[in-house]
């Protein structure tokens, strides 16, 4: 067997000792003659391997108890319309912050629902920055605020959770949620698809505070309807079961690793010292404001793009694959999840210098 260090943006590394757990347990979990895939989502087997994963990521996360924690079919793109949908209520504006591609595609989506006031946006600056949070035209009657804490294409980050007064506040935190601590208390809904922190893909966490359940609008489909997901502990009809039991092995991974904190800090290490090796050098750059950086996803440009291919093609080489840049943007991204060890980071930060060293 030979792994190598993938640096894919999503679906994305996960840790090889979760997969280990998961192979030895596929044929036969603990002793009940089957696999977690062939259980009924009713049987006792089923419902521990569900809660379990509910406390682990409760506990991880110190999601307060008036918060549901909701295990949702349909990846982050489906929370786009889901979150409207649920939470208009009577209203008919909700505000939006601009920050990039994803961002975007959450505000199109809402906009088949409600008016978009649009508090802020950094497309003007090419989605370098993030819109400092006092210069944002927020409407306190609007139904909510949405922004993504991380935005997975451009490598912009927010720092800080931002104070928006009394709005309700919602995160897609799809591509940055179990990587530093969070206050839960200061959100309405948090949501992420799974394929980069928590494992596989199609499935989504949707953290959502009890009062902001049950309010879909009239004629909001049933599965699209929080409170019937909150009312059935997320087994409103048949979840996606494997899924779930994956994301369960993350969180136990994380658990075991120390937490939250200690993956903070070894992501803060991670990103510096890839954000240092490529600012010292003119051979590689990164377009994004220091204070905006994102921990997860390092894009970052060669000086000659005519030489993309054959760094893509000695990074192979070395074991260090899927750093070619989004389409959108060119160039090469490094995601450096949880997953990625700093051994990955090191390799590659290593592998950067002796390509330079040949071709500047
Ligand atoms: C920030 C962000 N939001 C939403 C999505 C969409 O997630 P999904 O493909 O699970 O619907 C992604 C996927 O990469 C993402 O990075």
């Amino acid at each position: 067997m030979s792994r190598v260090y993938n640096f894919s943006a999503g679906p994305a590394a996960v840790p090889l000792e979760v997969l280990q757990k998961a192979q030895s347990e596929m044929l036969d979990w603990h002793g009940s003659g089957m696999s977690v895939m062939e259980m009924s989502h009713r049987g006792k087997d089923y419902i521990s391997i569900a809660e379990k994963a509910e406390a682990d990521v409760r506990e991880l996360m110190n999601i307060p108890s008036n918060y549901k924690v909701l295990f949702l079919q349909g990846g982050a793109t489906l929370q786009f319309s889901m979150v409207p949908m649920n939470l208009l209520g009577s209203k008919s504006k909700a505000c939006y912050v601009n920050t990039g591609a994803w961002s975007k595609k959450a505000i199109k989506e809402a906009k088949l629902h409600c008016d978009v006031q649009l508090s802020a946006s950094s497309e003007d600056t090419d989605f370098t920055s993030i819109p400092a949070v006092d210069s944002w035209d927020i409407d306190p009657d609007a139904a909510y605020l949405h922004y993504t804490s991380n935005e997975t294409i451009g490598g912009v980050e927010f720092q800080q959770i931002p104070d928006v007064g009394g709005i309700d506040l919602v995160a897609d935190m799809s591509s940055n949620i179990l990587s530093r601590e969070i206050d839960v208390s200061r959100f309405g809904i948090i949501y992420a698809g799974g394929q980069k922190n928590m494992g596989p893909s199609g499935i989504a966490l949707t953290i959502v505070r009890d009062d902001l359940i049950g309010q879909a609008r009239t004629g909001t489909p049933s599965m699209l309807d929080y409170k019937n997901h909150a009312d059935a502990d997320s087994m409103f009809n048949t979840p996606p079961t494997y899924s779930w039991y994956f994301m369960g092995l993350v969180f136990e991974w994380l658990k075991a690793q120390g937490g939250i904190a200690a993956i903070e800090a070894r992501n803060r290490r991670k990103s510096e010292k890839l954000y240092a090796a490529i600012d010292q050098s003119d051979f590689y750059s990164n377009p994004v404001e220091v204070s905006s950086r994102s921990r997860m996803n390092i894009p970052f440009v060669l000086a000659n793009n005519a030489l993309d291919e054959s760094f893509l093609a000695e990074a192979k080489r070395a074991g260090l694959v899927t750093l070619k840049g989004h389409r959108s943007v060119g160039g090469m991204r490094a995601s450096i999840y949880n997953a990625m060890p700093e051994d990955g980071v090191d390799a590659l930060i290593s592998m950067m210098a002796e390509f330079e060293r040949t071709k500047a």
